[in-house]
């Protein structure tokens, strides 16, 4: 639950992802009544005219995402909703909304305010010096009580990351700094330090010695629809692999915290990106695999390569699928290879965790075709648990087969995952940092990224096409059948 009366001010509140996650966040926690009484939910934007147009668009956004709006649940959280007219570049809009926040804090007198940023990554810094300019950050209390909320992508490399990082740590203090990474709202990556701390059975073969392999894979199937411009720039690696895959990789590999804050938690992380950032990438040609999606025909029907997608240069070596085979050299790690792969236009929507346990099997059944036991963590769109292992084929002459046990979380009738959204923006109200990036997460996962870009374009690694809606290239499925092992997806 969310106690305390908010303002809540959403910079880019017409945009994309104000109309498609937090506004129907924002429904949900409604609907489930876990909003407090009073609060404000203030957009600003210059797209609409009025009040009116901009709840008329919203509600449209609202509908198209769900199968019945409940008009209450809705009148509820529009009665909370003001539109607020403004422009980046103009002061006199800030006087206005400083105005416009002390009305509103004295009759409702709120306990935190947040300020998001669902901007371009342009403006997060002149944005934030703008709030502390003219004065927005202490209207009704004192400012250390006004949060900062920041999309992504956090910088663009390290340099320009730790530049963000000076601009707003010079305004908010790092506590008060909350840095999106949504796939940490996710069910099961929330799952993932359960799964790994209150399992004896995982818990105490969670290491090399047991483990053959870790594999991560955030398969996408949509192309980049209408985010050309920020995507020729940022390609897959700053896309999925900065944040989403580097996250997920570090809570599975960090050593375990001594308690759950927010703090440990995050030094863990750090630690795991510090191995990451000094690991030498002098052999990274044999273990990257680069890709861009070609065009293809899917029940004829074309589906456009990357090359022709609306503001993607027809020379673009910007690429849209990755695979990479790296090792953590710590006494946990030592020797077992972790493969990452992610890609846009693959052939299924898929993100899962899959570690592959070592075959120590008996001496008595080392004449027979056994399987590995196998964990899988289901991500999306399937949430859940599968664990392989072996069990003997009924009325065989003991014939060792493989059977899965399943745990399927999304199934479970009457269970509707919370969206990433939902948990992101009750945790900021509530100040709670655990599932937020540090900046020291974020700058040693830029440390490693920009060594792999240096090295990439070093080695001039090869660039291929792949069909789109595909497994994506077959250099890929070679890297690990080089190493006697096959992607699980
Ligand atoms: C975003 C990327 O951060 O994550 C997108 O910018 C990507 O390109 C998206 O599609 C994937 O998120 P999800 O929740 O759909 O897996």
């Amino acid at each position: 639950y969310i106690e305390n009366n908010f303002q809540f001010i959403l910079f880019g509140g017409t945009g994309d992802l104000a109309h498609n996650k937090i506004i129907p966040a924002f429904y949900n926690l409604a609907a489930k009544n876990i909003l407090p009484p009073n609060y404000n939910l203030i957009a600003t934007g210059r797209r609409y005219e009025n009040q009116a147009e901009y709840l008329q668009a919203l509600y449209n956004s609202l509908k198209a995402k769900k199968e019945t709006i409940d008009d209450k649940i809705w009148q509820s959280l529009s009665d909370k909703i003001e539109y607020f007219n403004l422009s980046f570049t103009n002061d006199d809009d800030f006087i206005k909304l400083k105005k416009f926040l002390e009305d509103k804090s004295a009759a409702e007198k709120p306990s935190n305010r947040i300020f998001y940023l669902a901007t371009a990554p342009g403006f997060f810094a002149s944005l934030a010096q703008k709030l502390e300019k003219f004065n927005l950050l202490d209207v009704g209390f004192s400012k250390n009580k006004s949060r900062l909320v920041i999309e992504k992508p956090f910088g663009h490399d390290l340099e320009s990351a730790q530049e963000l990082n000076k601009n707003l740590t010079e305004i908010f203090s790092e506590k008060n700094i909350f840095r999106i990474d949504h796939y940490l709202g996710k069910e099961m990556i929330q799952d993932i330090m359960v799964i790994r701390l209150t399992n004896p059975i995982f818990r105490a073969i969670w290491n090399k010695n047991q483990i053959d392999n870790i594999q991560i894979y955030l398969n996408e199937s949509e192309g980049v629809k209408d985010r050309g411009k920020y995507y020729d720039d940022a390609g897959v690696i700053k896309d999925m692999f900065q944040n989403h895959m580097l996250q997920v990789l570090s809570l599975i590999t960090m050593e375990e915290p001594s308690e759950l804050t927010a703090a440990e938690i995050s030094q863990k992380k750090v630690a795991v990106f510090k191995e990451l950032a000094d690991n030498d990438l002098s052999n990274i040609d044999e273990h990257i695999v680069r890709g861009q999606y070609d065009s293809n025909i899917i029940n004829e029907q074309e589906i456009k390569s990357y090359r022709d997608e609306d503001e993607i240069p027809a020379d673009s070596e910007t690429a849209t699928f990755l695979a990479l085979k790296l090792f953590l050299n710590n006494q946990r790690w030592q020797g077992v290879p972790i493969y990452l792969k992610s890609g846009k236009r693959l052939k299924e929507k898929e993100a899962t965790i899959a570690i592959e346990f070592k075959s120590n099997f008996h001496n008595a059944y080392q004449n027979q075709q056994i399987e590995n036991n196998l964990l899988l963590i289901k991500i999306q769109p399937d949430e859940g648990v599968s664990l392989r292992f072996n069990t003997r084929k009924p009325a065989s002459n003991n014939k060792i087969i493989p059977v899965n046990m399943e745990f399927c979380q999304s199934c479970q009738q009457f269970f509707n995952s919370p969206e990433n959204y939902e948990v992101l923006i009750t945790d900021m109200l509530n100040g709670d940092k655990t599932l937020f990036t540090s900046w020291e997460e974020v700058s040693y996962s830029w440390k490693f990224i920009d060594k792999i870009q240096q090295k990439t374009t070093e080695k001039s690694i090869k660039l291929h096409q792949y069909p789109a809606l595909s497994n994506g290239p077959e250099a890929a499925q070679q890297l690990l059948a080089a190493d006697g092992r096959k992607w699980w997806d």
